[in-house]
């Protein structure tokens, strides 16, 4: 019986001898040539302002609830199909998670969905791109401008894919990618990236 594994990571044969450059450029705790090279290759690659390395797409999210200044008692809207770590940012901060429906076809939360979830104490909606298939941002960023809402993209899944002509990840007022080894690429292990407009 052949086995099917759930991922093939994506090394090419050339990362041995970054890291022997990194370890010998004495930068072995980040911050180094490397990231700054990798930061450019980002904001490039996305047009975006700003891209910041994180240790994971984890951390990035967490620093998203602390940006957007997420307090005890903000509900945060976002899609009831995710991974964890989209809703515990968020919850670690004292947010109450108002989970909603994703939509058959593209399995991307609801624009329709996320209207009806709105209270006077909503502070966000995180948005996920799953599996790199994006949500329909200009309804969702519509939405948002008219309840004066702050909109995170989990771009987790979704380096290198667009919406109209945009880098996924670079359309709300922050986004997040990452490089965790199931992802299209990555940093080996675990690694993330965090991006403002
Ligand atoms: C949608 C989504 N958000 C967040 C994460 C967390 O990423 P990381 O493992 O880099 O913390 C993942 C990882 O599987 C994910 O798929």
């Amino acid at each position: 019986m052949n086995k099917i594994p759930f991922n093939k990571s994506p090394v090419v044969g050339i990362e041995i001898d970054y890291i022997r450059e990194a370890i010998d450029s004495k930068y072995l705790a980040g911050d180094g040539v490397f990231s700054r090279k990798c930061e450019a290759t980002l904001e490039n690659m996305t047009g975006t302002k700003k891209a910041l390395l994180m240790p994971s797409c984890t951390a990035g999210l967490e620093i998203c609830a602390m940006l957007v200044n997420i307090q005890p008692g903000d509900e945060v809207i976002l899609p009831s199909f995710t991974f964890v770590s989209t809703a515990n940012a968020f919850v670690l901060r004292g947010a109450k998670v108002i989970f909603v429906d994703v939509e058959a076809d593209t399995m991307n939360i609801s624009p329709s969905a996320i209207k009806a979830a709105i209270t006077p104490r909503t502070k966000a909606i995180v948005v996920v791109h799953y599996a790199g298939v994006s949500c329909k941002m200009d309804e969702i960023m519509g939405i948002a401008a008219t309840h004066n809402l702050f909109v995170i993209e989990d771009a987790a899944q979704a380096i290198g894919n667009s919406y109209k002509g945009k880098a996924l990840g670079t359309i709300g007022h922050l986004g997040v990618f990452s490089f965790h080894e199931t992802k299209n690429i990555t940093s080996g292990g675990e690694g993330g990236a965090s991006f403002n407009k």
